[in-house]
């Protein structure tokens, strides 16, 4: 069976990120959130990104509204009960993560596809509270989720062929570049990425630069759109934090290792743009 109506569980970030992308691209959706004020912000969050776009002349008024339309918003993840697929993007917590897919198990259709956006979680560990492990994968999108091309697809040792297939083909149907993964801890990107983060952490507690000439190396020296400092407040410090525990939790080595000021940063609720600070000031 094709997949058609998708869910999405979290309008967070990233959450509020899959739901557009599923929208635009033509897709019924259901996103449900703890709460309706968690529910209203993400979706007034989703108005606002393609409103700019409608500003920019980069879609019409009419796209955008056929886009929300498409769209609906619940607290009550009973309404998943007639999604092909389910994509999970609430936080990143073990615990919360295996009773979502519980109850996910029992109210979603047998033939349904769970899938889950964590960037470092163990993904058969969430798989085997479900009856059907083989129907379960990582869907790792990168934030912000419409600007950024890759999926990364996280298949278990449990993982189908057939679900494999399936996931790749919905990634590319989303206008994605999908690259595969074994399910090990940071997957591709953040296996990569994060160790380069911390460092640039370590070297802005060093005083060996400026967070700014830090970012300024980085962006004019290497190409890339912001500097590392930058990029662990956009993507949250609290979640590089998390990221990198769990990394070190696995490899036990020590380029995984969190350096004081990232957690400290972390304590004093300096996590990035979604704090209006980080290791540097944002308008809210
Ligand atoms: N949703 C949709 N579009 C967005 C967006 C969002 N949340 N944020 C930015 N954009 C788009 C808009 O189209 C915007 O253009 P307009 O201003 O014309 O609307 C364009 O990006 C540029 O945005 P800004 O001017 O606000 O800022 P910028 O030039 O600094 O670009 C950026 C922002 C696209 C995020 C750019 O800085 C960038 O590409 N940064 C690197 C992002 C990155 O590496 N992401 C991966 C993080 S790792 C991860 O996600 C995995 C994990 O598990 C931790």
């Amino acid at each position: 069976m094709g997949i058609k109506k998708i869910g999405v569980v979290g309008c967070g970030q990233m959450g509020a990120g899959v739901t557009q992308v599923c929208a635009q691209a033509g897709y019924q959706v259901i996103v449900s959130e703890i709460n309706s004020e968690l529910l209203n912000k993400g979706l007034k969050f989703i108005d606002s990104r393609l409103g700019r776009d409608v500003e920019k002349g980069r879609l019409s008024s009419q796209d955008k509204d056929d886009i929300l339309n498409r769209i609906k918003g619940t607290t009550d993840t009973k309404d998943f009960a007639d999604r092909d697929l389910v994509i999970e993007a609430a936080i990143e917590n073990m615990d919360l993560k295996k009773k979502i897919f519980a109850e996910l198990d029992k109210i979603c259709p047998k033939h349904a596809i769970l899938a889950t956006n964590t960037s470092c979680l163990s993904i058969i560990d969430v798989a085997m509270v479900t009856s059907r492990p083989d129907k379960v994968l990582g869907m790792h999108f990168f934030n912000p989720v419409p600007v950024m091309k890759l999926l990364e697809i996280v298949k278990t040792i449990a993982t189908s062929d057939e679900t494999l297939e399936a996931g790749q083909a919905f990634g590319n149907s989303l206008g994605k570049v999908i690259v595969i993964a074994k399910d090990t801890p940071g997957f591709i990107v953040n296996c990569l990425l994060i160790p380069y983060l911390l460092n640039a952490v370590r070297m802005l507690a060093a005083g060996v630069a400026t967070k700014e000439d830090i970012d300024t190396g980085i962006t004019l020296g290497l190409n890339h759109p912001i500097g590392p400092l930058a990029l662990s407040d956009l993507i949250g410090n609290d979640t590089v934090l998390f990221i990198a525990n769990g990394l070190y939790d696995e490899f036990k080595e020590p380029q995984y290792a969190p350096p004081s000021l990232l957690r400290k940063m972390v304590t004093a609720g300096r996590l990035g743009r979604k704090t209006g600070k980080g290791f540097y000031e944002y308008n809210k």
